[in-house]
């Protein structure tokens, strides 16, 4: 491990302490704070010429200040000759415009790719990306890790997994759903969702029998909190004796913590991508699981040129 370094910003520097923990590595000093008018200074105070060198940085709430603090960050380090930087964006936002789904709309996601790799990186580790396809939005090298194994883990240490049902709530979710249930061998419901005419609320299909199921629900983001909530009631409806769900990013953005501690949902699960907000940690249906453990086998992986994939076999 002698020629990496591990660098971390702001965003969420609990989960760069468990990662550096992990690795047994300490964090690189550095500075990374604030002119008087919130511009922001970085300086990295330990040497880095030829260095493997790790930033860590969720691009979450406030986002803007995350994102340019990490690039920020890579542009010290590449012009203090670190040999290869790697991106570690555990959360990656502004991935939810990741197409032109209508007229007159960006591509925020293929933006936020491209100020990446200007600023310098040579290569991205991230988490669950909202959409798989992002990496090839990247021209570097780019692993989208799973938190599929750590729920799995956790699931089967508290649940009876031959009740279980593992619902997608919504038709995109599919993929990531079946994956889950895969591992745990349990069958898969869907949650579809349809507006039958403009104006009018939406109707929500479960496509699956969920009666008298503990229901896992299993997404990559909850933000509103309104699609789980949602879901959970709509199985609740057709006889789902319980309703739990699993998600990688607890974005939680404004009154979702209140929403999901009034909610029918028996517990949520999210990940440590995105530190915590108190709200979060004192929330009775809340409870947050480490992925810094996942990540940092991915970063000595890399640092070793070892396959990243296989940690998922
Ligand atoms: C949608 O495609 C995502 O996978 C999530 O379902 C969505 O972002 C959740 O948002 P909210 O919690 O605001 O309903």
């Amino acid at each position: 491990m002698s020629s990496i370094q591990l660098v971390a910003g702001n965003s969420n520097r609990p989960l760069a302490e468990a990662i550096a923990a992990h690795l047994n590595q300490p964090l690189t000093v550095c500075q990374v704070r604030r002119f008087a008018d919130m511009e922001i200074f970085v300086e990295i105070q330990e040497n880095v010429r030829g260095r493997d060198v790790f930033v860590v940085q969720s691009t979450s709430f406030p986002t803007n200040d995350h994102l340019m603090e990490l690039l920020i960050m890579i542009d010290a380090l590449r012009r203090s000759s670190a040999r290869r930087i790697t991106a570690v964006v555990p959360y990656f936002g502004y991935a939810r415009q990741d197409r032109r789904a209508s007229g007159r709309t960006p591509i925020s996601a293929k933006l936020v790719a491209n100020m990446i790799t200007q600023a310098g990186a040579d290569r991205v580790l991230t988490l669950d990306l909202h959409a798989g396809q992002i990496q090839g939005f990247f021209d570097i090298p780019t692993d989208n890790l799973f938190a599929a194994p750590v729920m799995v883990r956790d699931v089967q240490e508290r649940m009876d997994t031959n009740n279980v049902m593992v619902v997608s709530p919504d038709v995109g979710g599919v993929v990531r759903a079946r994956a889950l249930a895969r591992r745990i061998d349990a069958p898969l419901a869907i949650v579809d969702k349809r507006r039958e005419r403009p104006g009018e609320s939406e109707v929500m299909n479960i496509i699956g029998d969920v009666t008298g199921r503990s229901c896992i629900l299993v997404d990559d983001i909850v933000d509103s909190g309104g699609t789980l909530c949602n879901a959970a009631d709509a199985l609740l409806e057709k006889g789902a004796k319980e309703v739990y769900a699993y998600i990688t990013h607890g974005v939680l953005s404004g009154g979702a913590v209140a929403r999901i501690a009034g909610s029918r949902l028996k517990e949520l699960v999210i990940t440590d991508s995105i530190q915590p907000t108190e709200a979060v940690r004192v929330a009775k249906n809340i409870r947050v699981i480490s992925i810094g453990s996942l990540i940092g086998d991915a970063i000595a992986r890399t640092a070793h040129e070892e396959s990243v994939s296989s940690l998922f076999d």
